[in-house]
């Protein structure tokens, strides 16, 4: 029996609701067809925008987009992307596949995605190939009130308002696709393109968010902090989890994979924890007093792309396999309240670790989406500090809000269920109640013939509760989520 001790009375830190923030790049099947389609498209949509997909993404509440890269931020010219449509600039999607984008997803359009799912803005701005000027009439097309050249400019374009802007990325992997630059370069870069990044609306200024590093590169947390420190907000950190690294030269499959293919995953789904825990020790340095985010905008599982399909769209189904990373990671994330406010899954539809599928009208959640459903309340929570004596491969986090509680857990493991109890140190339990996402096929999956294969279950089995505790058994490769009054 594993134990987990809930001292109700230590709060680690308020959860920031933006770390369940999603990411959406003009990469294959993300915009086009996944998110877009177009007003004039046969497949339902609300001014271009799918509608089947909206509907699913307001079920889980999603806090914030990021937008429109990843790789693509830093070849995209914002001013190709506004203006009737059939006047837009085509230019080649040099870094996914080579193919013509022809614009028509642009600012307004993004925004309107924005307001139909009600997610604040991420916007990358562009580094690597963009001016200063460039980025500069972004921000003040986007967000200046009143009369100015950019804001003239939006009115003439149809929205006289401006928009808020939560958050702004200064470049993205400027260290690879962004420009290849070295740490010291990219952060003078880094001084100067953020000084015109201005607050139009002061009573809602930008958080700026840095480049930071890929995956281990400390020297590049050290160098960007110490000298960009005191001009941003919040410095990024790109994980992805594999089960073979890159230079084995294939990454495998996301699906009728072996049994050592689910392990090697999760043992680099688990380096998160590492990773994060250094960078922001490097970032104490600096930042003593934790005002800085490490902002995780890129993470997910990383397969190769599914048999047929363009190299180049990152197209992979999902599993059950990718729910466990997926809450695997958010128990990292909530672990690590003090440091780490927002995080973007890669990415939101039919790229990656994605949320949602589609093929034509048609659409399906993943069982990735519904352990975003289940932790749902975990938003905004209180997380609570435990102490455990947990089976290595099962996690938890523990969660208050409005005087109820909510208890997440993911077993990646493959063979052994495990019982865990939980111990209130004052709270009295009054109910308990379970849900189960779990499938006993490793690579069990939801597709377009078969979309309910792995779905939330009510937990009918192993579930009880006295005054002090809550008992739980979970099975293997399951997540489990109890809310308790
Ligand atoms: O998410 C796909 C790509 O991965 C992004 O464009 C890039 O930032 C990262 O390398």
């Amino acid at each position: 029996m594993g134990i987990v001790y809930i001292d109700d009375h230590r709060p680690l830190g308020r959860i920031n609701k933006d770390i369940y923030g999603q990411f959406s790049e003009h990469l294959g099947r993300c915009i086009y067809g996944g998110l877009w389609v177009g007003p004039e498209s046969d497949i339902p949509n609300v001014n271009g925008i799918r509608s089947d997909v909206v509907a699913a993404l307001k079920d889980i509440h999603v806090p914030v987009l990021r937008w429109p890269g990843g790789c693509f931020a830093d070849e995209y010219h914002w001013q190709d992307g506004i203006g009737p449509n059939d006047q837009r600039k085509t230019m080649v999607n040099n870094n996914w596949g080579g193919v013509t984008e022809n614009n028509h997803f642009g600012t307004h359009e993004y925004f309107e995605l924005l307001r139909q799912i009600g997610a604040a803005a991420y916007i990358n701005g562009n580094v690597g190939s963009g001016t200063v000027q460039e980025m500069q009439e972004w921000v003040e097309y986007m967000t200046m009130n009143g009369t100015s050249p950019m804001a003239d400019r939006r009115a003439q374009n149809g929205h006289p308002d401006p928009w808020p802007v939560k958050y702004f990325g200064v470049g993205n992997e400027s260290w690879g696709c962004g420009g290849n630059m070295r740490p010291a370069y990219y952060a003078d870069l880094y001084r100067r393109y953020q000084t015109f990044v201005r607050n139009y609306d002061p009573q809602h200024p930008l958080t700026k968010i840095a480049c930071g590093p890929n995956n281990d590169d400390y020297h590049w947390t050290d160098e960007v902090m110490k000298s960009a420190g005191p001009y941003l907000d919040g410095i990024s950190l790109h994980h992805y989890a594999l089960p073979h690294q890159t230079w084995s030269g294939k990454k495998g499959s996301a699906t009728g994979f072996p049994a050592d293919e689910w392990v090697s995953l999760m043992a680099d789904a688990e380096k998160m924890d590492e990773l994060i825990t250094r960078h922001s020790a490097i970032m104490d340095k600096y930042d003593p007093d934790k005002k800085k985010s490490l902002v995780v905008d890129e993470w997910g599982a990383w397969y190769d792309v599914e048999p047929g399909t363009n190299p180049g769209f990152l197209y992979q189904q999902n599993t059950i396999r990718d729910a466990c990373v997926a809450a695997l990671a958010l128990h990292i994330f909530q672990h690590h309240v003090d440091r780490v406010h927002l995080a973007n899954i890669a990415q939101m539809v039919n790229v990656l670790q994605a949320m949602i599928l589609t093929d034509g009208d048609q659409m399906v959640k993943t069982p990735t989406y519904y352990v975003f459903k289940m932790f749902l309340a975990h938003q905004d929570a209180t997380a609570l500090d435990t102490v455990d004596d947990l089976p290595a491969t099962v996690t938890t986090s523990v969660s208050a809000k409005g005087g109820g509680y909510l208890l997440s857990l993911v077993n990646y493991g493959l063979d052994a269920a495990a019982d865990v109890r939980y111990e209130f140190q004052t709270h009295t339990v009054q109910s308990a109640a379970g849900e189960i996402l779990h499938s006993a096929a490793m690579d069990a999956h939801n597709d377009f013939t078969a979309p309910d294969t792995v779905v939330p279950e009510p937990l009918t089995t192993g579930l009880t509760h006295d005054a002090h505790s809550v008992s739980v058994t979970i099975p293997p490769m399951s997540v489990v989520t109890v809310h308790v009054r």
